[in-house]
């Protein structure tokens, strides 16, 4: 019970490894608000875990707002704060049009920003506070068709180091996570060929699993055993980056 008495708050939490680090969360007795613009899905995990569910876009300035100094205002405060939502779409850097950059920047780093954004001084009044962003090893190797991704993953990853730089020496510790390729959704969509071809690639052989990324989001929110990690990229990844 690694998370006994903290308030923690999952978005992306109704797939994939949102809703591992959900249940992995629940599991070490945390009091969890689940974020998701998938009602229907997050709801019905909150049901299932005794969580809280919210149905908010991470993209919008003024509902993450009202959903964080709710979460803070309600349970008198927010512990921990999982940044995992995101999206994945392949488009090659000469076809990419405008919209499509401007939307991969928006979910997967503009997102990130906002929550922390408005996380942060309830975190640094409390004098304790964690966040963990969900970035990837594409962010730190780049991808073909994925500049919009890494780019994001890329600015996930320099946002960590220097919110962990301000935040630290108010006991707020920021890190993230840069997972190689992991089974869900997201990636299920990708063409066989390349699951194949990047399988291959991997010195372990296969994909992760949701459930084998959820213990290093634990980790980084526990104490004593997340208290000495600040600014850092863990990389639960196959073998795939070996910085
Ligand atoms: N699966 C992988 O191989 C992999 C590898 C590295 C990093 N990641 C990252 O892990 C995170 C989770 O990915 P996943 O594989 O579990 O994907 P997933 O598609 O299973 O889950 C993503 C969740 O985010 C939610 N979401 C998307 N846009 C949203 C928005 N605007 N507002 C609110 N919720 C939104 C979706 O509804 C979904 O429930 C992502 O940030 C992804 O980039 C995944």
């Amino acid at each position: 019970m690694q998370l006994q008495g903290r308030t923690a708050l999952v978005t992306g939490a109704a797939s994939g490894i949102g809703a591992a680090i959900a249940r992995a969360y629940a599991a070490e007795g945390a009091d969890l608000v689940l974020v998701d613009r998938d009602a229907a899905r997050v709801q019905g995990l909150a049901t299932e875990l005794g969580a809280q569910a919210r149905t908010v876009d991470v993209t919008h300035a003024d509902a993450t707002r009202q959903l964080v100094d709710g979460v803070a205002a309600e349970h008198g405060r927010i512990d921990v704060l999982v940044n995992c939502a995101g999206i994945l779409t392949e488009v090659p850097l000469v076809e990419m049009d405008v919209e499509t950059w401007d939307r991969m920047i928006d979910v997967d780093l503009r997102s990130v920003f906002l929550l922390t954004r408005w996380a942060a001084p309830h975190m640094v009044r409390q004098g304790w506070g964690r966040v963990v962003n969900v970035a990837s090893q594409l962010g730190l190797k780049g991808g073909e068709s994925l500049t919009h991704y890494s780019a994001a993953k890329a600015g996930v990853i320099g946002f960590t180091k220097a919110a962990a730089r301000e935040l630290a020496p108010h006991g707020v510790l920021v890190n993230a996570i840069a997972p190689g390729p992991v089974s869900t959704p997201l990636v299920d969509g990708l063409s066989e060929d390349w699951k194949r071809a990047k399988q291959a690639e991997l010195p372990l052989g296969r994909f992760g699993l949701p459930e084998e990324i959820a213990p290093t989001a634990v980790l980084l929110a526990s104490d004593p055993g997340g208290n000495l990690y600040v600014g850092q990229t863990l990389g639960p990844n196959s073998g795939d980056v070996m910085p």
